[in-house]
């Protein structure tokens, strides 16, 4: 078997997906990666479906033109609405965040109550919740919207007492129903973990960005195009608009500065 070195295309609405994208990097260091994060439209979060879909298509196709051998949906909201379109329309692997968040879940529960968390459109999109019940119809599913936690992550406000208060506010709900285990449907969501385990030690939180990088892995080894194992070189970064803000979210998301980042346009002529 030869290797196959062609990078996989990682994209998300913003700058979060690179929660994923540091996973996948930690997880498979011989793989190359462009990342695509669509900061000119972000948030994906509280649009309609019709247009997370074009800006999807869009998204993918310009990581098609660069010779990608898979596609990685880091973005929960636009895994619920765009996988299945993308799945059949492009002639490679695409593997999106939620049925890997989802069999953790499932097999991380107890009790057979979980609750799952997102940004409202990834949450009336009922995806996650379809997902669980085509898996397991006997589970409980509790979904609740959290559009507050995107904001709060992104000034940084990870341990204030604001944020405490926030979690308390959407997350009692669920905890009245006895859930023990919750998926962090949003890519911004596992860096709440800390301040969610402040106001809930009991429940167990699910992060998708881990469970997609093992998702990756077990994909390229079944379609037998693992890289060849040495290491890849660093992960290109395109983003469709560049402001200073960009800086310091990269190091909360993705842990350090980026070795270098284009930025790029991208619009209807991009789809495949
Ligand atoms: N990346 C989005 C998600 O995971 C959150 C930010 C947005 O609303 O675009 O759902």
């Amino acid at each position: 078997m030869s290797p196959d070195n062609r990078p996989i295309g990682v994209f998300d609405s913003g700058m979060g997906g690179l929660t994923v994208l540091a996973e996948l990097v930690r997880l498979l260091p011989g793989e190359s990666f462009i990342y695509l994060g669509d900061t000119a439209r972000v948030p994906y979060g509280s649009r309609s479906p019709r247009t997370i879909q074009r800006y999807s298509r869009e998204v993918a196709g310009y990581l098609m033109q660069s010779g990608i051998k898979m596609l990685v949906i880091a973005c929960n909201t636009a895994s619920a609405h765009a996988k299945q379109e993308l799945t059949e329309s492009l002639p490679l692997p695409v593997i999106g965040v939620i049925e890997p968040g989802v069999n953790a879940l499932l097999a991380r529960t107890r009790n057979r109550r979980v609750g799952v968390i997102g940004t409202r459109s990834t949450i009336k999109s009922s995806a996650y919740e379809n997902q669980i019940r085509r898996l397991n119809p006997s589970v409980s599913v509790f979904s609740k919207a959290c559009p507050l936690f995107v904001p709060l992550v992104e000034e940084g406000w990870l341990d204030k007492k604001i944020t405490s208060l926030v979690v308390q506010e959407y997350l009692s709900e669920l905890v009245r129903e006895e859930v023990d285990t919750i998926v962090l449907g949003c890519t911004h969501y596992p860096l709440l973990k800390k301040a969610i385990y402040g106001e809930f030690p009991l429940l167990q939180l699910v992060d998708s960005s881990v469970e997609t990088a093992a998702e990756v892995k077990r994909e390229l080894e079944k379609e037998k195009i693992s890289s060849s194992g040495s290491p890849g070189s660093p992960p290109r970064i395109f983003l469709t608009d560049l402001t200073e803000q960009m800086r310091q979210l990269e190091k909360l998301f993705f842990g350090m500065p980026f070795q270098s980042v284009e930025e790029i346009s991208i619009g209807e002529g991009n789809i495949q």
